[in-house]
């Protein structure tokens, strides 16, 4: 018998070239327990539907099982001339089992085998990256919590700008992650459909049970056209979609720490274990991991513009084509899951320079707008305050000394509304604690925060 499971209306052998360039093996090899499972429970429905006999399904199963072992043992010869995970599997099993293995495939095509094997795969990727994404929270949270007293300078346009708590900073990156983390449960719910069924494109003609495998295999319910089952791929998209905005996230974070690594800004040393050093210049200490994940969040972007361009034209249903989503997608999942691995504990091991923050905190009248803010409680408008403001800023450029550092009779040539109380609001804690609203990043406001993430990771873990 010929290596392929096809080969009935065929005269002529594939080209030795062919087979190798229309091949998937040795990447879709990885869904190996995806596709056994999917069989176990295929066959046990044909079963239970008088399909097969259940002696049938009986030594089915037990082959299937073996080939699992072999695999799992690195024992199976995965096959080129037999194009795929699904066909490797089926041959290896009529080889072990004899024809009966044949029966296997009765109601099924590769078309929604490939499309459950997809989906099961997926569904275990995405509940590990949800743990994954969890555990980079907490740490995020860790930090926060472990580094409360830390003031450092607020930015808009990377320039000073006012000054926040380091903590509220950190809590700014739990939020875009707990984004990530419900775009991630959104999709799950649409992935988590069951396919089988739909056969090559059209159905099938025999009694099949889709709701009993549904349910087999943990699946919330089946999927409604069969056309559709077979040739949607929205769900790699929507994961890959997830995957490219999490990881803007995770490089935009990168840019900061790479910034705040510097020697310029000192804010905070990376561990040894993170970073590399220069083969000429023996000072260096590169941020090699956070440049990484940045660099990463590129082939990410790729591999969602990838999946969208190989999806955008193809007509209903199966098409060759599709067999390109998998190598995207598995990219996708290992950078994804790489990069939060490493992220975790870096950020875990991450320590923070309050001084050099505090520092920088201090300097480009980071607290101006608090007696801006004290003016208009004076009674002033707020456009008179600004321009009040304004000018004792530039008599300080101008007479090289910081706001705090005014007296009162400099103060008061600008507003003989300013008090001996103005000192009560530009330090950098009166500017940092004033402002308590939800949101704000006043310490009470972000301990609050703090505590409802907390519990808000906790809910999502359970
Ligand atoms: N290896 C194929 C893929 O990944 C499996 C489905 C093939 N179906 C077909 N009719 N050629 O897309």
């Amino acid at each position: 018998m010929s290596d392929k499971l096809w080969a009935g209306r065929f005269t002529q052998p594939t080209d030795a070239f062919v087979e190798e360039f229309t091949a998937s093996i040795n990447f879709d090899q990885r869904l190996y327990r995806y596709d056994i499972l999917g069989s176990v429970t295929h066959a046990g429905m044909l079963a239970r539907q008088g399909i097969i006999a259940t002696e049938e399904a009986d030594t089915i199963i037990r082959g299937l099982n073996d080939i699992l072992a072999e695999i799992e043992a690195g024992q199976f010869v995965f096959s080129v001339a037999r194009e795929d995970i699904h066909m490797n599997i089926e041959a290896r099993l009529i080889e072990k089992i004899g024809p009966v293995g044949g029966k296997l495939h009765t109601a099924r095509s590769r078309n929604d085998q490939v499309a459950l094997d997809v989906r099961l795969y997926l569904r275990d990727e995405v509940d590990a990256i949800a743990l994954s994404l969890g555990q980079l929270q907490s740490a995020l949270l860790d930090q926060a919590e472990g580094n409360l007293d830390v003031i450092m300078p607020g930015y808009t346009h990377l320039q000073t700008a006012q000054p926040v708590l380091f903590a509220h900073h950190m809590l700014a990156y739990v939020e875009m992650l707990a984004r990530d983390a419900g775009r991630l449960h959104d999709l799950r719910s649409r992935l988590n459909q069951m396919p089988l069924g739909a056969g090559a494109l059209a159905g099938t003609t025999f009694p099949i049970d889709r709701e009993w495998v549904a349910a087999q295999l943990g699946f919330a319910g089946v999927t409604r056209n069969s056309l559709d089952s077979v040739s949607d791929r929205d769900f790699a998209l929507e994961f890959c979609s997830f995957a490219a905005i999490m990881m803007m996230h995770l490089s935009r974070l990168s840019e900061e720490l790479i910034l705040w690594s510097s020697a310029d800004f000192a804010f905070i040393d990376l561990s040894d274990s993170f970073c590399t050093g220069s083969s000429i210049m023996p000072q260096k200490k590169n941020p090699d991991v956070p440049e990484l994940v940045r660099g990463k969040t590129g082939r990410v972007y790729g591999n969602l513009v990838s999946l969208m361009t190989l999806m955008k034209s193809l007509p209903l249903a199966y098409n060759k084509d599709m067999q390109e989503d998998k190598e995207p997608l598995f990219d996708t999942i290992d950078t994804v899951r790489g990069s939060l691995k490493v992220f975790a504990a870096m950020i875990a091991e991450m320590t923070v320079r309050p001084e050099q923050m505090e520092i920088a905190a201090g300097r480009g009248y980071s607290t101006a707008t608090d007696i801006a803010d004290y003016l208009v409680r004076k009674g002033l408008p707020f456009r008179n305050a600004h321009e009040v403001v304004g000018k004792t800023v530039r008599y300080c450029i101008e007479h090289g000394k910081d706001i705090p550092g005014l007296t009162l009779d400099e103060f008061r040539q600008f507003s003989a509304d300013i008090g001996a109380d103005i000192y009560d609001y530009v330090t950098l804690e009166a500017s940092v604690n004033a402002r308590k609203a939800t949101g704000g990043t006043a310490r009470e406001a972000v301990e609050r925060e703090i505590a409802r993430a907390r519990t808000a990771l906790e809910e999502s873990a359970q």
